[in-house]
């Protein structure tokens, strides 16, 4: 080892799956130098992978930098990941370095020696049951609310045949879910497009589960439907986010798709599908979003009957188109308009677990639950299933009765057949 300065380090990650796996990266690279993962009060080193798609996600680590600066033992704290200019500026005077995270293999740290090591060459060492597998980075969409194109910078596919590879490497190693992330999957381009590239991995031998987000509906073609059905691999779910159900709203969005559109996309989805999970995301309160914009969302939202949803108060971020426009929605009103989506949604998910009980499900089992004994697994449909189990079983398919249901979630035992 080059240096004893340093020997252990922690990452802390927030942000969406994408950060998680660039965090599953710089561990396995820092893993490779010699260093040890530990907790953050013992560590020499702490990583903070930020995000900076809303303002309470940058108050959060900004938050946690100042109470990381009271450690004991004095880490160095680096911050990375998808910081906008602005939020870079703010958090570097806490920070001792603030550093691109795709050039880690070159941070100016004393036990690298600048390799220049490409990211995605650097091995990756998972930190839970999913394999998670980035297809691309980046975005070239420029929804007028969102940070990623300014973040991440513009679209970029990872050829096909490197993907697959790390896919067999993740399935060899006995990992039984595959998900592939990109800001826009649907629009892949890495020799082959995105339905031929799940039909390539459906072929792959073995007993494993392939997940992918996330879907645009603008590109989300009648091929990728008839590819997820015809695939076995492929599982019964898809994140799918509408926005808002105003077409006034979806325009100044830069979404190039109505409500209607959205509409017909699911009902072709749900009739070739018909048990497939639906889930999406909605922003509340965008510029101009008067009370009857918001109530079309909200029929959308309820006559969808969405499995899941996640629901966000918009928030202004620098850089951004909407950045210009003028906010026309209170705080207090944001939050308002989400409760009312939170209670439709809690209806619409309680309609679709109810069918689950009494069935025998696949789940994938994901961690333990902080109730002794018990576990945490998911199903196809990626629902969360609470159930009784050694935690041997993490990571491992199981069946399981279902004995109960909630909007958040289902109950069960484990079932011998
Ligand atoms: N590429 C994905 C997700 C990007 S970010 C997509 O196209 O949908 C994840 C979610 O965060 C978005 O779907 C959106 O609902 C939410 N989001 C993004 N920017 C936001 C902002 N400025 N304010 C509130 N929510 C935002
Ligand atoms: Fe993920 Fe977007 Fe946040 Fe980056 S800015 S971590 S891509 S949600
Ligand atoms: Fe963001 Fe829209 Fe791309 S939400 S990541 S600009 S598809």
């Amino acid at each position: 080892m080059t240096n004893n300065l340093f020997t252990s380090y922690s990452i802390i990650t927030y942000g969406c799956q994408m950060n998680i796996n660039d965090s599953e990266r710089i561990a396995g690279f820092f893993d490779e130098k010699g260093l040890k993962e530990a907790p953050a009060e013992k560590s020499d080193i702490v990583v903070i992978n930020s995000c900076s798609i809303r303002q309470s996600a940058v108050d959060r680590i900004e938050g946690k930098i100042r109470k990381l600066r009271k450690i004991k033992n004095k880490p160095l704290i680096i911050v990375t990941g998808c910081l906008l200019e602005k939020d870079r500026k703010k958090l570097s005077p806490l920070a001792d370095h603030v550093l691109p995270i795709t050039l880690v293999s070159s941070w100016p740290l004393p036990f690298l020696k600048k390799e220049n090591i490409p990211f995605f060459n650097l091995s990756l060492k998972r930190s839970g049951p999913t394999a998670y597998v980035s297809i691309m980075t980046g975005c070239n969409n420029f929804c007028s609310y969102c940070v990623v194109p300014y973040t991440k910078g513009r679209e970029f596919s990872r050829p096909a045949t490197e993907v697959i590879k790390e896919v067999k490497e993740a399935i060899k190693k006995g990992y039984r879910e595959v998900w592939l992330l990109g800001q826009n999957v649907n629009s892949y381009n890495g020799g082959v497009d995105f339905s031929k590239l799940l039909k390539e991995i459906n072929k792959i031998h073995g007993n494993f589960w392939l997940r992918f987000t996330t879907s645009h509906p603008k590109d989300f073609s009648d091929n990728i439907i008839f590819t997820i059905k015809d695939c076995k691999k492929v599982t019964n779910y898809l994140h799918l986010p509408v926005q808002s159900g105003d077409n006034a709203i979806l325009e100044k969005m830069n979404r190039p798709y109505t409500a209607q559109d959205y509409r017909e996309t699911v009902k072709r989805v749900r009739r070739e599908i018909p048990d497939i999970a639906l889930s999406t995301d909605i922003i509340v309160g965008f510029p101009g979003e008067t009370e009857k914009k918001f109530r079309n969302t909200a029929t959308l939202f309820s006559e969808i009957q969405f499995d899941m949803a996640y629901i966000a108060r918009y928030s202004s971020r620098s850089q951004t188109a909407a950045s210009e426009m003028e906010e026309t929605v209170s705080e207090e009103e944001k939050r308002r308009r989400e409760k009312i989506l939170v209670e439709i949604l809690k209806e619409s998910s309680l309609e679709k677990n109810k069918p689950y009980k009494g069935k025998k499900l696949r789940v994938l089992v994901t961690k333990e639950s902080k109730k002794k004994g018990f576990l945490f697994g998911k199903t196809e449909g990626y629902k969360t299933v609470l159930f009784e189990g050694s935690k041997e079983l993490i990571g491992k398919f199981i069946k399981a009765e279902i004995t109960d249901y909630s909007s958040w979630g289902l109950k069960g035992k484990i079932s011998r057949k």
